[in-house]
């Protein structure tokens, strides 16, 4: 079986421990990843210290060189990179494939924003007579060592989406990938490894998050933790993370509300396209509607007959919904399911599970009293609930412990932007299904779904800190 090594100062080395990667799609054994010791985290994060002066005295140019070649190094390797992807993540090959070929991109377009840094100079205004002989010159400066967590579900996009911004600000990177998803995210190394990127400036990790996770968010080489995963572990790093700076993009709850004079063949397309995309397991998935009565059962019907038509089965023949990740996962969806059926859901398409492999379930009458109704499944379920007004939707949506995103399908724009500034989210989609990208746009969970800012320009700016140079000009 295959071996797989962390890249750590520019060498590959193995752990004593190993831990064997599955495929969620029929057990096929993937390789061994290292589950790496506190001890041996000791040395990386070392090696990352000893690196961190010559890399961020580089120019921001010198730098996105070694990012552009990563970029084409992955770009080159993304049908055999989406390969392993799809077999440990059980996403669907044409989507594991395109996961990689975004990163590459995603690296490119990192690479150029870090060349457009800017600090600023400013005059003393203030009332004090002093004041007006000061100038601050205001740079930024990177924050130092950057461990970047990442979530099964992207184990290439969210990682890179974490790793270019730091390195191109400046930083040197510690990468903790999801032990599910850790493969691919060596791979991802590998790239970064092969474009000649210096030894100790981008290491790995790898290892179980409930075993190392939090000897490396304590670490006391640890400057900024980038996380991306679910809002019980996001709430534990915040918490272990002390007074260093941290960005979290964590779980969500993102509702699309319909309106009487929405489209709804179009509403009825997006909001199944961002339900189940991925078997649903997509922080920015859609996991409610909140459809008004006037237009609930024709929307219902609608949506019915789109989550009819999804194919379900292999990934590597492309199906639409693919087995979720474990079947812990699965049965934890399952429950939810059932709760809903016990109090009073109708099933709109029957419920059905083999395994880990779950059928896409649409689920209507379900109300504020069914779990479903709150909870994140992270699988391919979705709950309509019926609304008498656009004001009652909003309450519901803001009643969520979640702040992601959400979906408004209405053909009244004003009302549109109206009901957007009304609710508690980073992000607003107007008559389409709730995403994360455009990679360049900023990014964000507020309340239970993170804290921070991500976007490629965002990202930058967030793991740089500002310096302040004062002096006077008499
Ligand atoms: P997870 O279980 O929270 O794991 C995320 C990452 O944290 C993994 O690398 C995991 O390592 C690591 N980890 C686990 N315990 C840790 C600890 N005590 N200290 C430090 N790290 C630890 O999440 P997931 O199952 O991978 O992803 C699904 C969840 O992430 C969903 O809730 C989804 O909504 C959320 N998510 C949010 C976004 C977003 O942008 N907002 C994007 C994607 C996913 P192991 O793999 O070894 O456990
Ligand atoms: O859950 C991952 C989150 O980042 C979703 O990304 O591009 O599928 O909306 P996307």
């Amino acid at each position: 079986m295959k071996q797989y090594q962390n890249y750590i100062d520019g060498k590959w080395v193995d752990s004593e421990k190993k831990i064997t990667i599955y495929s969620p799609i029929n057990q096929e054994e993937l390789g061994n990843v290292p589950a790496m010791s506190q001890e041996e985290v000791d040395k990386a994060m070392e090696a990352a210290r000893k690196a961190l002066p010559a890399w961020r005295a580089l120019s921001a140019y010198e730098r996105a060189q070694y990012l552009h070649r990563a970029a084409d190094i992955l770009e080159e390797r993304k049908e055999s990179i989406g390969e392993i992807l799809a077999k440990e993540v059980a996403k669907g090959i044409k989507a594991s494939i395109g996961e990689v070929d975004r990163s590459a991109h995603l690296i490119h377009y990192a690479a150029e924003e870090g060349l457009r840094v800017y600090g600023a100079s400013l005059e003393g205004g203030t009332y004090e007579p002093a004041a007006k002989t000061k100038i601050s010159l205001i740079r930024r400066e990177p924050v130092g060592i950057v461990l970047a967590i990442a979530p099964y579900n992207y184990p290439v996009n969210l990682s890179a989406s974490k790793i270019a911004p730091a390195l191109i600000g400046g930083n040197v990177v510690m990468f903790k990938p999801p032990t599910q998803g850790s493969i691919s995210g060596l791979l991802l190394a590998q790239a970064f490894a092969d474009a000649g990127i210096p030894a100790g400036v981008f290491n790995t990790i790898t290892g179980r998050g409930s075993e190392i996770g939090d000897y490396i968010i304590e670490h006391p080489e640890v400057n900024f933790i980038n996380f991306t995963g679910s809002t019980p572990i996001g709430q534990k790093v915040g918490k272990l993370a002390g007074i260093r700076p941290i960005m979290l993009e964590l779980g969500g709850k993102d509702a699309a509300v319909v309106l009487s004079d929405a489209d709804l063949d179009h509403a009825a397309k997006e909001i199944v396209s961002g339900a189940f995309s991925y078997s649903g397991q997509r922080c920015t998935a859609i996991k409610r509607v909140l459809v008004v009565n006037e237009v609930a059962d024709q929307l219902a019907e609608k949506l019915q007959t789109e989550v009819e038509k999804l194919t379900v089965g292999d990934p590597f023949e492309n199906k639409d919904i693919t087995p979720v990740i474990d079947e812990q996962s699965a049965v934890f969806i399952e429950g939810l399911v059932q709760d809903a059926q016990s109090k009073g859901a109708v099933e709109l398409t029957p419920y059905k599970r083999e395994k880990n492999l779950i059928w896409p379930t649409l689920l209507d009458e379900v109300t504020p009293e069914m779990d479903i109704a709150w909870e994140e499944p992270f699988g391919p379920v979705l709950p309509i609930i019926r609304v008498s007004s656009i004001e009652e939707a909003l309450e519901l949506c803001n009643q969520s412990e979640y702040g992601l995103q959400s979906s408004i399908f209405t053909k009244n724009y004003p009302l549109a932007f109206e009901f957007a500034s009304k609710l508690e989210v980073g992000t607003v989609h107007i008559n389409a299904k709730t995403q994360r990208g455009p990679d360049n746009f900023p990014f964000l969970g507020i309340k239970g779904s993170g804290a921070g800012v991500q976007g490629i320009k965002y990202s930058i700016e967030a793991m740089t800190k500002l310096k302040s140079v004062v002096f006077d000009i008499q």
